[in-house]
């Protein structure tokens, strides 16, 4: 209910191997890194070229009183025009750098955020008992959203940086190694003072981005059951637990305002103590003559001061972006590398047009030797109508996803026309199943696209013709707009009954005639739309192999056989009157079905 997002700092070979995975993705815009690399080598000589043109004009135009006049002056314009082109090529030169990165951060993120939608589609449901959707969102959006930051600011900047770095080392040394000497000496103290309040910073930035993971997540959870907190009258705690971490996240904001507050002037007192220091060299040199410092060089010195501590700022930032990426990284690689546990066979087999269905000796758990089927083994005859029964949780769910093997059985196997089941294709299996859930998921999109599923060869004929055929069309027609009404994520405005009579006919419209498999719902249905439901399932179950999970008398009695479920164990079966006689577990459960349905037992 608390879920703190994880951030730990992963160690030295992790990233490298998080580094290279994520290399891999760049590799389709190799052309465009090389383009970004020239840009940045020619947007640093820009850079650092212009310091050398003001020394030139101060020392030699200005300064030499040797020359002649009108020498000096042109020469004086023609630095300017110099000065004027290089500035104005490092102005497109930033322009395309930009742009070109942007534009590769973009394409990267969008194949990753492509594999990684497309692996969620292939995905087992195991993997979604235990991971929660709002985790998973945050892998597909915020996750995905740090890494193209990273990726096309993070990379290319920090490239930039160094290289802008490097750039004025070189020039440094070339205007003036003496200075430059003086300046290395105090780099060291620098760089501790600026890393000392850099963490600091990195590590209140965390701490607000954990806040408000806790902040969200609490929020989302809240919205989305408001229903039940309002019916439960649990306002109270959930405002305080709200607070609570409103609170932490007021103190996380706050604590990196103050390192942020002290490291911008720290940032400039090294770049002022800095400037001192040249200023003071270079001002004895001058006078001493010493080390051919002159008073251009001087300026040209001054200007690289302070175009080195520049890039230092972006450096720092774009660390604390490679650790996010790296983290966000790790996430998302950790999804994409899931191993599907429901794989297809590399030789699959055709399904067979029709054939008996039988589980044999089918042991099952969710959760490692949890047991949830024991030993289940039965037949289902082509053409049969198979009701189960029994109490909630006793695993008739489960039977059906194992039929449609979202998951596979631990022993025993099921197979359908003597096919066993692993050695089909999962897209072949489904195909030929018709099913109807026990808790029908409404797409927000309109009643047909919710019928047809968007299938273009299902058209809007079929899908009429199949919402008759499951008795849905009655309340379809009566929606506001009908067939074109949208509906809501969560099926609002459907009641439990309506939502069933959808799924029927969802599932009669993919027209895979040959399985029907239904899940009733145990929500209860009003009486006129129960007798709709019943009506529909007698039509669609005729001359059709079907399981019927029941709930419900009503639906058992169209059954020819009725398989009794007890905690995982199938503890009898036959048909209707058979059971009755056995006088045991159906016949307890029979009676308790008759009162909860306030229904008198049928007389047959
Ligand atoms: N995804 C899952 N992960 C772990 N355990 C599960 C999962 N789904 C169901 N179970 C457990 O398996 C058991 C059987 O569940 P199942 O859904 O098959 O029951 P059911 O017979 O369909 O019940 P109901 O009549 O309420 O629909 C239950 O104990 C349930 O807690
Ligand atoms: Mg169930």
């Amino acid at each position: 209910m608390n879920p703190t997002p994880e951030t730990k700092i992963p160690s030295a070979r992790e990233t490298f191997r998080l580094l290279r995975r994520l290399l891999v993705y760049t590799r389709p815009y190799r052309g465009v890194m090389g383009a970004i690399l020239v840009l940045t080598i020619l947007g640093s000589v820009g850079m650092n070229v212009p310091p050398v043109l003001i020394r030139n004009a101060v020392d030699q135009w200005i300064g030499d009183a040797t020359l002649a006049l009108d020498v000096r002056v042109n020469g004086l314009l023609r630095t300017g025009a110099l000065f004027f082109g290089i500035s104005l090529a490092s102005l497109v030169l930033r322009y395309l750098h930009a742009i070109v990165a942007a534009r590769m951060g973009a394409g990267v993120v969008r194949d990753i955020r492509h594999d990684v939608f497309r692996k969620a589609l292939d995905l087992h449901l195991q993997y979604f008992d235990r991971t929660p959707v709002g985790r998973l969102m945050t892998r597909v959006t915020s996750d995905v959203d740090t890494l193209q930051r990273f990726v096309s600011d993070g990379v290319v900047g920090a490239v930039a940086d160094v290289f802008q770095i490097l750039g004025v080392f070189v020039f440094m040394i070339y205007v003036s190694p003496v200075l430059s000497l003086a300046l290395f000496l105090i780099i060291p103290f620098m760089a501790a003072a600026f890393l000392f309040s850099n963490t600091r910073v990195r590590i209140a930035n965390r701490e607000i981005r954990r806040a408000q993971s806790a902040l969200n997540t609490n929020a989302q959870e809240a919205l989305a059951g408001m229903a039940t907190i309002q019916l439960f009258g649990r306002e109270p705690t959930i405002r305080e637990r709200f607070a609570r971490l409103n609170g932490i996240m007021r103190d996380a904001c706050f604590l990196e305002v103050r390192w942020f507050s002290f490291y911008f002037p720290v940032l400039d007192f090294a770049q002022a103590v800095a400037t001192i220091l040249v200023l003071g060299v270079g001002g004895a040199c001058i006078l001493s003559g010493y080390g051919a410092v002159t008073l251009g060089v001087l300026i040209a010195f001054l200007t690289y001061v302070r175009d080195f501590f520049r890039p230092l700022d972006g450096l720092s930032n774009r660390a604390g972006m490679l650790q996010q990426a790296l983290a966000a990284s790790e996430r998302i690689f950790e999804l994409l590398e899931e191993p599907q546990r429901i794989p297809d066979p590399p030789a699959p087999v055709p399904l067979p047009a029709a054939g008996p269905i039988a589980f044999e000796h089918v042991h099952f758990a969710y959760v490692e030797e949890n047991w949830v089927l024991r030993d289940v083994s039965f037949r289902i005859e082509p053409g049969e109508t198979v009701a189960i029964v029994g109490a909630t949780g006793s695993g008739k769910t489960t039977l059906i996803n194992l039929l449609l093997r979202f998951y596979d059985v631990q022993q025993g196997g099921i197979s359908i026309g003597g096919i066993d089941l692993r050695s089909v294709r999962r897209h072949d299996l489904r195909r030929r199943i018709g099913a109807v859930m026990q808790e029908p998921f409404i797409f927000s999109a309109s009643v047909a696209d919710n019928v047809g599923l968007l299938d273009p060869a299902i058209s809007r004929a079929t899908i009429e013709d199949a919402a008759r055929y499951a008795n849905a069309d009655g309340f379809i027609r009566k929606l506001p707009h009908g067939y074109d009404t949208v509906l809501n994520e969560r099926g609002g405005g459907l009641s439990a009954g309506q939502k069933q009579l959808l799924a029927l006919a969802r599932a009669m419209a993919q027209n895979r005639n040959a399985l029907l498999i239904l899940d009733e719902a145990t929500a209860n249905v009003d009486s006129e739309t129960e007798a709709l439901i019943q009506d529909a399932i007698r039509r669609v179950m005729k001359n059709r192999t079907g399981i019927i999970i029941a709930h419900r008398l009503s639906t058992i009695r169209h059954a020819h056989r009725i398989l009794v479920l007890y905690q995982g164990k199938l503890v009898a079966q036959g048909t209707h009157d058979e059971l009755l006689r056995q006088d045991g577990y159906y016949r307890r459960l029979y009676r308790y079905l008759s009162l909860n349905n306030g229904q008198a037992p049928a007389p047959e």
